[in-house]
Formats: C-alpha cells, sequence, structure tokens
C-alpha cells in the first residue's frame, strides 16, 4: 500500500507555499508520481517535527447506538490518513460484522478481539500490518462472543483495556476503535479506556436520538469514574446541503452538554460507497473529492494539527 502524499497538500498544512516546502524536504524522501513530487508518511513527520510538532497519544472511539451513522466509514479512512500524515496508527475493529477489517480485504483473520479476552494470546498475535504506520486488530463473527466471555470473567473495568494494550500502546501514537452499534459490556470497558470519544451523528430524527443516548451512556460513565478526563465530539455524517432537514438538524442542535461539535461536517458523498466498494480508502480513490477534504480536516483536527499551524494572531 503506497501511503505518500502530494507535497502541496503537506505544504497547504504547513501554511506554506509548495516552493517553500519544496526547498525544505530537499534533502528528505520523495517520490515523483507523474510530475507531482509526493511525501511518504516518514518524511512527513520528519518535516512536522522539525518545526515543533509532538503527535499526541490518543485512544480515539468511533461510537454510536444507531446503526449506519458512519461510524467505520470514518474510522477506517481517518486512520488511513492519519498514517499518511505521519502519525504512528493501530485500527481495532470490534465490530463482529468486520466491516472495517474487510476494507482492507482480510476476511478469515486467525486470531481476532474475543481470543484475547479469553487469553488464548496476546494483542500482539492478532495483528495485521497493513503499512509501515498503519497495524489493524482485524475482526470476524467469532467476536459476538466478547459479551459471554465478559460476563462470566471478573475483571477491574478502569485496567482491563490497559492490561491488553499496555504491550504494544507504546508503539503507536494514535489508537482508533470501531464499535458496533451497541451499548454493551465491551463498548462500555473501551470507553473507560478512550481519551476521545466521536460520535458520528446523520442530520436526521433516529440518529440524533441514537447520539443522544450514547452521550448519555458516556456520561453515565464518566459520573462513575471521575479521572477520565475525556474529551468528546459529535461529528455530523451525510449532511446534504440540498435538504432541508440536513441544515435543521445542524443548527438546531444546540442544547448538548459535555461534548463539542466537531468543526468539520462530513458531507454526503458517494466517494465513500464507491472507495468502499474497490476495497479503498477515499485517499486512494479520489484525487479531489468532498470526502477526502473533510476526512482530511477530521483527521488534523483529531490530532491537533490544525491548531499547532494555525497562523497565530500577534500577540
Ligand atoms: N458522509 C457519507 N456520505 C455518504 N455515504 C456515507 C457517508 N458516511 C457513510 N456512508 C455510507 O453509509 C453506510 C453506513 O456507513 P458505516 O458502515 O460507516 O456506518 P456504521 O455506523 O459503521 O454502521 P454500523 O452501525 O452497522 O457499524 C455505508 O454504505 C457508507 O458508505
Ligand atoms: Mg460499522
Amino acid at each position: 500500500m503506497n501511503k505518500s502524499t502530494p507535497l502541496r497538500e503537506i505544504s497547504s498544512i504547513m501554511q506554506m507555499t509548495p516552493q517553500g516546502a519544496g526547498k525544505i524536504t530537499r534533502k528528505l524522501e520523495t517520490s515523483m508520481k507523474g510530475n507531482i513530487r509526493h511525501l511518504p508518511p516518514q518524511t512527513v513527520r520528519e518535516l512536522f517535527e522539525q518545526r515543533g510538532f509532538t503527535y499526541p497519544k490518543k485512544n480515539i472511539l468511533f461510537h454510536c447506538l444507531k446503526g449506519g451513522a458512519s461510524k467505520t466509514t470514518l474510522a477506517y479512512n481517518t486512520a488511513y490518513r492519519l498514517s499518511q500524515l505521519g502519525a504512528k496508527v493501530l485500527l481495532v475493529d470490534l465490530d463482529k460484522q468486520a466491516n472495517a477489517t474487510r476494507s482492507f480485504e482480510i476476511t478469515q483473520p486467525e486470531r481476532v478481539f474475543v481470543d484475547v479476552v479469553m487469553g488464548k494470546c496476546p494483542l500482539e498475535e492478532t495483528i495485521a500490518p497493513i503499512s509501515e504506520f498503519l497495524d489493524l486488530v482485524p475482526s470476524s463473527f467469532k467476536n459476538a462472543r466478547i459479551e459471554l466471555e465478559l460476563i462470566n470473567k471478573k475483571q477491574n473495568p478502569q485496567t482491563f483495556y490497559d492490561k491488553i494494550f499496555s504491550t504494544i500502546r507504546p508503539k503507536y501514537d494514535v489508537v482508533i476503535f470501531d464499535l458496533p452499534p451497541d451499548l454493551n459490556h465491551n463498548t462500555y470497558l473501551c470507553s473507560i479506556y478512550a481519551s476521545t470519544i466521536c460520535i458520528p451523528t446523520n442530520p436526521d430524527e433516529y440518529s440524533v436520538m441514537g447520539m443522544r443516548m450514547t452521550l448519555e451512556s458516556i456520561q453515565g460513565i464518566q459520573d462513575e469514574y471521575k479521572n477520565l478526563n475525556q474529551e468528546v465530539f459529535i461529528v455530523w455524517s451525510k449532511y446534504d446541503a440540498r435538504e432541508r432537514n440536513s441544515f435543521h438538524y445542524i443548527t438546531e442542535l444546540k442544547d448538548v452538554q459535555n461534548a463539542t461539535i466537531m468543526p468539520v461536517v462530513v458531507r454526503a458523498d458517494a466517494t465513500f460507497k464507491n472507495a468502499q466498494a474497490q476495497k479503498q480508502s477515499v485517499f486512494e480513490f479520489s484525487k479531489k473529492s468532498n470526502a477526502r477534504e473533510d476526512i482530511d480536516i477530521l483527521a488534523q483536527e483529531l490530532i491537533g494539527l490544525r491548531d499547532f499551524f494555525a497562523p497565530k494572531a500577534n500577540a
């Protein structure tokens, strides 16, 4: 999987001209595709770090009780984009539907998360390397047993995920979890491990209801464990400017507490489905699309790149 990024996209993140960025990358590894200069993730990382940017450590959940709200689409494409931007990423598929796993053309993984829960293997043994900066903990229908296993097992909710991830966690900057559309024991334990919870929400009645229930459950967990210190975002997805309802839901949602509305709205775009059909991320599938633009901004927001490179007002 070739995951390099056009130089002009990186120069735009750094608020530089492509010529300026070209100069400072002269001694770094780059490649040409046609006549366009591309930067591999390692070069992007070196550039950002030279400028003083530190990749944060985050455990990011894409979580919503409502089915079909865009959890997998956002988790998969954001993981891909973050790895292009030089972050070391582990994507953890916890959904027995295994949609994220199939997007990497993995159909029958030998080991999945339930094997770890059952003590059959450590997490390391489930990991499928996707590219230099992106690994996957795959899923399969076998994960349908997770709930049963958790009920039969006594565990300390505050240390359960910590223990499972402790040996591999230092290897990654960002761990992204794609959750099933459930509120169950596993999503509860995983929510305790999260530093960032993204609730993908579509501008429609049922989806907003699902988002509110998800928020309520997160609030319950935060009331139970006062030291979690999590950021919670509502991420609008499938926004269609031509639909009156789309606009209505987005502008009317003002009364949510303890959650921030992500400043980027992911627009409805057939590129997502078309890329999925080809088992590709939107970054491989299209050179220019709304999908690509919106996920790029979402990825940057999640690791603080946009804030870091934003022009600072004169003090
Ligand atoms: N912004 C978008 N624009 C257009 N289509 C989208 C968008 N986001 C997701 N989709 C499509 O909506 C469908 C459901 O998305 P997805 O599988 O990501 O949802 P999910 O929340 O993971 O579902 P589940 O709850 O079943 O896990 C997919 O076909 C996907 O391609
Ligand atoms: Mg899904």
